[in-house]
């Protein structure tokens, strides 16, 4: 099947399924809210067994998950740019967890039909991550964005994304955040759990600021850490092809593949600014403050060297 009919296949599932797409309300697994439906099928994501072979990219939501999809389907690709536009992200990188109403195909409905290496997409933290993966020994990289933007941006997200719940307005929601109210939980959970485990199960540990700052350091990281090698060349073009400019252009890449009863565009795009220290823009002088002091208790424990901005 063509990239163009299964854009067009998965559109139009997604528009036969509109009448039931909803905000779902959010259910806790072992205490992580998740989406309905997730929860109620969630003994089948936990026994998902990937091929060792397989790619797992975990992240936040927002973190740049979508950023680093590209990368690696083009390193897998010798950066064959007509190859990585065969299909939209999500079927070229399925959401393992990823649960919608009929006919849209899930995250898992989708793996059934790949050969491996698949690159997989996960939002779960580390402890909700099926264990096979680690038994398997899964090459896994998490992405971690700083909380400020990683918040605004998925401020923005929930507002535009029909299936999330409604994320009220923005002073209530830096509180959920802190809570860890929203789905998937606690972004102070999420990066702590892959970071006490990076060593130990051999995950590539990114910021979303260093692959800003130096896109062609951290596509260079990613290559080596999937034992590839690629010209020069071909890394530059990697790094051109997965700039912000390119993948918002890019209908394979941008998400404009979902349509408005899931992601409303009029409101906020799926590829919004893709910078760092957007959040200067919204945090009033007292809420980011409070934010800080509230990070301090937070994130204690931990000496992760999170960037707020690029100097
Ligand atoms: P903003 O809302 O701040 O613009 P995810 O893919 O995890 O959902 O993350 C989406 C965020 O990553 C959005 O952030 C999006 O614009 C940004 N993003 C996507 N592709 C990017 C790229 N190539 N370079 C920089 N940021 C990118």
């Amino acid at each position: 099947m063509s990239g163009k009919e299964e854009e067009l296949t998965y559109s139009e599932a997604i528009e036969m399924a509109h009448e039931s797409i909803t905000r779902f309300p959010l259910i806790p697994i072992q205490g992580v809210p998740l989406m309905s439906l997730i929860a109620s099928d969630w003994d089948t994501v936990w026994a998902f067994r990937p091929d060792p072979s397989d790619i797992l990219i975990a992240t936040y939501p927002k973190a740049g998950t979508t950023w680093t999809q590209e990368i690696v389907d083009l390193l897998l690709h010798n950066g064959d740019a007509e190859a990585c536009r065969r299909a939209p992200t999500p079927m070229r990188s399925p959401f393992l967890e990823i649960k919608s109403p009929p006919p849209i195909p899930s995250g898992l409905d989708l793996l059934k039909i790949m050969t491996p290496p698949r690159i997989i997409k996960t939002h779960l933290p580390y402890q909700l991550v099926p264990p096979a993966f680690w038994e398997n020994k899964c090459k896994t990289i998490y992405v971690a964005r700083n909380a400020k933007d990683n918040l605004v941006s998925y401020f923005f997200f929930d507002m535009m994304n029909k299936t999330q719940p409604e994320p009220g307005p923005w002073d209530g929601y830096i509180h959920k955040f802190i809570q860890g109210e929203l789905s998937w939980g606690s972004w102070y959970d999420h990066v702590k759990g892959y970071w006490r485990e990076k060593e130990r199960k051999n995950i590539l540990f990114l910021f979303y600021e260093e692959m800003k700052e130096n896109p062609r350091r951290e596509v260079v990281r990613i290559m080596k850490y999937l034992d590839l090698s690629l010209s020069d060349k071909i890394i530059d073009e990697i790094v051109e092809l997965t700039s912000f400019k390119k993948m918002k252009e890019n209908p394979m890449a941008n998400y404009s593949c979902i349509p408005k009863p899931v992601f409303d565009c009029s409101i906020s795009t799926f590829m919004r600014k893709g910078e760092v220290g957007d959040w200067r823009n919204h945090f009033t002088p007292e809420q980011s403050k409070m934010f800080d002091e509230d990070y301090e208790r937070q994130m204690k424990d931990v000496n992760i060297p999170f960037k707020t901005d690029l100097i």
